[in-house]
């Protein structure tokens, strides 16, 4: 059966007391809409339609930018989730299969429960995602008679008996799209907070002699952001469970509690990560790498067997190839680093390309940027770039080539050529010396006359 998504973003998320609208807050770095789109987008959805209300514009580019095949409708009032619900109702115009509703703000559903949701459509004509809460709170609670669900109740509505029913509504629901809306027209108001409850549509599928029936997940799959407290529980929810993947698929995380990823970090099998590293978004890193401790990488790419750090920081576009070392306190930024090339100790390399087996010295800086543009760095194969050498770009060096220490370069380097752009040393005999002590006798004098003064 084909499927369609709905994920509700209208809301205002009052307590996050912000600017931005509460879908748009980030998880490891990512707008937690995106991780709900992304968990829907595991059942290969026909159509992911996302209801915006509260700052709809930026809810919308959000969306697009995520999945720019992403319908958007908005909800001009925010009337409640049944309501919300039937904006999408146009953009699902001919689509003839399985809808399901997704909230935005609630990031943490699994792909295989979506998954179990639509395998349980195959009996049931509507299914409700529920979960066992350690504390029910205010949440709707699900009426069951056996197997059964018979409807949902609304903490505000429901009677003392009903809240002491430990099973409660996540929101995420599936049905068949066109059931869906029929049963959404016979939604009402009449309640205690006088919205259209999308939960409403079980009673009422019930009452039509319709099945219901409910897919159990756990509590922390159905965690939701409500607060800015919530959304730091969420981060550390998230990296728990990212940190948890990555050693499930090999990786050897020294410290695993010190180490922050992005929601797209990809890791390969036999990477060693040491204690206090922070990834962020658009970072691979292949198999056999070594990250060592304190390192800060960001849209960047770490090929096989790499060694970098401790204290090393890349920067976006920035590529280390196959064996490359990039040493402690050292920056790259838009470069590659061909294989096995060596940049260990102090140094800056932005917008550059460094050959493959070359060795850059301590205390390089490319200097790329004139105070208005930006301009390359280009480095061959098998180049020796003396230690304190600035290279000042647009330059080029050719293979094998290489730079004298301290050497300022401004001029293309030849294939096989060694520059040497520094002022020539000239020794002055017995100069230091003499130099010393007339320092210190002016220095003298200069005490003398201030204790005369006194
Ligand atoms: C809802 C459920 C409740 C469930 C709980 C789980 C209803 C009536 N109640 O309650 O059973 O236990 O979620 O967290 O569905 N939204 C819109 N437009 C609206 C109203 C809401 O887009 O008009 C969106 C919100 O932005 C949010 C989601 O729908 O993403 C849920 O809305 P919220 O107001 O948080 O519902 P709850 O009262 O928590
Ligand atoms: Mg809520």
């Amino acid at each position: 059966m084909s499927t369609a998504l709905i994920v509700l973003a209208a809301g205002k998320g009052t307590r996050m007391d912000s600017d931005l609208p509460k879908v748009l807050h980030r998880i490891g770095h990512a707008p937690m809409l995106w991780h709900a789109m992304r968990a829907g987008q595991a059942l290969a959805p026909e159509r992911c339609v996302v209801v915006a209300g509260h700052h709809a514009e930026m809810v919308e580019a959000a969306a697009a930018e995520h999945d720019p095949e992403a319908l958007t409708v908005r909800q001009t009032e925010q009337l409640g989730t049944a309501h919300a619900v039937a904006q999408a109702r146009a953009a699902l115009d001919g689509f003839d299969g399985d809808a399901i509703v997704l909230y935005g703000d609630t990031p943490f559903i699994r792909e295989e429960t979506l998954e179990a949701m639509c395998a349980a459509r195959a009996t049931q004509d509507v299914v409700v995602l529920g979960f066992e809460a350690a504390d029910p709170g205010r949440y709707g609670r699900l009426v069951t008679e056996g197997d059964s669900l018979e409807r949902i109740v609304e903490f505000k509505d429901a009677t003392e008996a009903e809240r002491a029913i430990t099973l409660c509504n996540s929101g995420v629901v599936a049905a068949k799209a066109d059931l869906l809306f029929d049963l959404i027209d016979a939604v009402g108001n009449d309640n205690a907070a006088g919205e259209y409850y999308l939960t409403d549509i079980v009673g009422i599928a019930r009452s039509r002699g319709l099945s219901a029936g409910v897919v159990r997940c756990d509590e922390a799959e159905t965690l939701g952001v409500n607060s800015r407290a919530e959304l730091a529980a969420a981060e550390a929810a998230f990296q728990a469970r990212a940190r948890a993947e990555l050693m499930e698929n090999g990786v050897t995380l020294l410290a695993p509690e010190t180490l922050f990823v992005a929601w797209d970090t990809a890791i390969g099998r036999d990477t060693v990560v040491e204690p206090n590293v922070v990834i962020g978004p658009r970072v691979t890193v292949e198999s056999g790498a070594l990250i060592k401790s304190f390192c800060y990488l960001e849209d960047a790419h770490v090929s096989r067997g790499v060694q970098m750090g401790p204290f090393a920081r890349l920067r976006p576009g920035a590529e280390l190839a196959e064996n490359v070392r990039v040493g402690n306190f050292v920056e790259i930024k838009n470069a590659q680093i061909h294989e096995g090339a060596k940049v260990n100790h102090l140094t800056y390399v932005g917008d550059a390309d460094v050959g493959k087996g070359t060795n850059i010295g301590a205390g390089v800086i490319t200097c790329n940027y004139d105070g208005v543009s930006k301009h390359r760095t280009v480095i061959g194969e098998r180049v020796f770039v003396g230690a304190g050498s600035l290279l000042v770009a647009p330059v080029s060096v050719g293979d094998e080539a290489m730079t004298a220490t301290g050497s300022v370069v401004t001029k293309d380097v030849p294939e096989g050529a060694l520059a040497i752009a520094r002022a020539a040393q000239d020794n002055k005999p017995g100069f230091a010396r003499k130099l010393m002590s007339m320092l210190r006798a002016r220095k003298a004098a200069a005490q003398a006359k201030k204790t005369k003064n006194v």
